[in-house]
């Protein structure tokens, strides 16, 4: 199945305007990823394709576009270097800002299988203990149904859950088969998963002490980018703290974040 040039300027547009991910350099992985799916769902063509996901942008199709398209590569502990600064510095600045109360709001803006998520959720319950007096839940989303589905199943295999500490693999999973392990009931209900489009109106309650915004921007191209900052921005404590990729930058110059070191910027009015 060939994509043409014309199809090809179209998914190119159609995914940056709706999603922001910019595929202009994508065509090798266009048709290898949706290639196949075509093939096997019966479609004669990719116009023929496009022409579902256009009339039905919310519809099933438009899902298992966005679902096959997203990149969604994550592990445990993936860039420690927050999980430290969290612990040193970020949760006592919020222990201290929210001690009246005791609610620590924190969003995984692209949680993909749930990884970072988790590996935050066992943080926040170590740094404010197991007794409950902190609300400690946090916000999962990501755009693809996929992974978030994955995500709230929480099984992993053991050699995923090997970065993690090894108190936190006793305490927090149950062995379900061989390879496999699952995150415990008490731990998956510390996390709420959402399906949320980036590049639509955030309209979450409240105010978060802590974003991670980890390795999704890499998708957007710079006015994207600025712009999703600036939404983030008006839905951050003041004093909040952003986590961005590390190999991830901000342009300085452009967003009201202030620079704190590589890949970690804070709300600071
Ligand atoms: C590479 S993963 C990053 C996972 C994790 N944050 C990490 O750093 O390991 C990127 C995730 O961003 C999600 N994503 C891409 N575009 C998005 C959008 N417009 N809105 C929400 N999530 C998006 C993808 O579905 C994917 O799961």
């Amino acid at each position: 199945m060939q994509l043409t040039d014309k199809e090809f300027a179209w998914i190119v547009s159609y995914v940056h305007e709706k999603y922001g991910i910019n595929l202009s350099q994508k065509r090798v992985l266009i048709t290898g990823r949706l290639q196949n799916y075509l093939l096997r769902n019966g479609y004669q063509s990719y116009s023929e394709y496009f022409a579902k996901v256009e009339r039905d942008p919310k519809g099933q199709e438009a899902i298992n576009m966005i679902n096959v398209l997203t990149t969604n590569h994550t592990y445990f502990m993936r860039e420690s270097v927050h999980f430290d600064y969290m612990q040193k510095v970020a949760l006592p600045w919020v222990k201290q800002y929210a001690a009246s109360k005791k609610d620590v709001r924190v969003w995984s803006a692209a949680a993909s299988t749930g990884e970072e998520p988790y590996a935050v959720a066992m943080l926040l319950k170590d740094y404010f203990g197991l007794d409950g007096s902190w609300n400690t839940q946090l916000l999962a989303t990501d755009l693809s149904t996929r992974v978030l589905k994955h995500a709230m199943e929480g099984k992993y295999l053991l050699e995923q859950i090997m970065p993690l500490p090894d108190k936190w693999k006793k305490t927090y999973f149950q062995r379900i088969s061989e390879e496999e392990y699952q995150v415990k009931d008490e731990l998956r209900k510390q996390v709420v998963f959402r399906q949320f489009n980036l590049m639509d109106e955030i309209r979450f309650k409240g105010l978060f002490h802590i974003v991670f915004l980890r390795n999704v921007m890499i998708y957007f191209d710079d006015d994207t980018k600025i712009a999703l900052l600036e939404r983030i921005y008006d839905h951050m404590e003041n004093g909040g703290y952003i986590f961005i990729g590390t190999t991830e930058s901000i342009d300085k110059t452009a967003t009201r974040f202030k620079y704190i070191q590589p890949s970690v910027y804070r709300k600071m009015k």
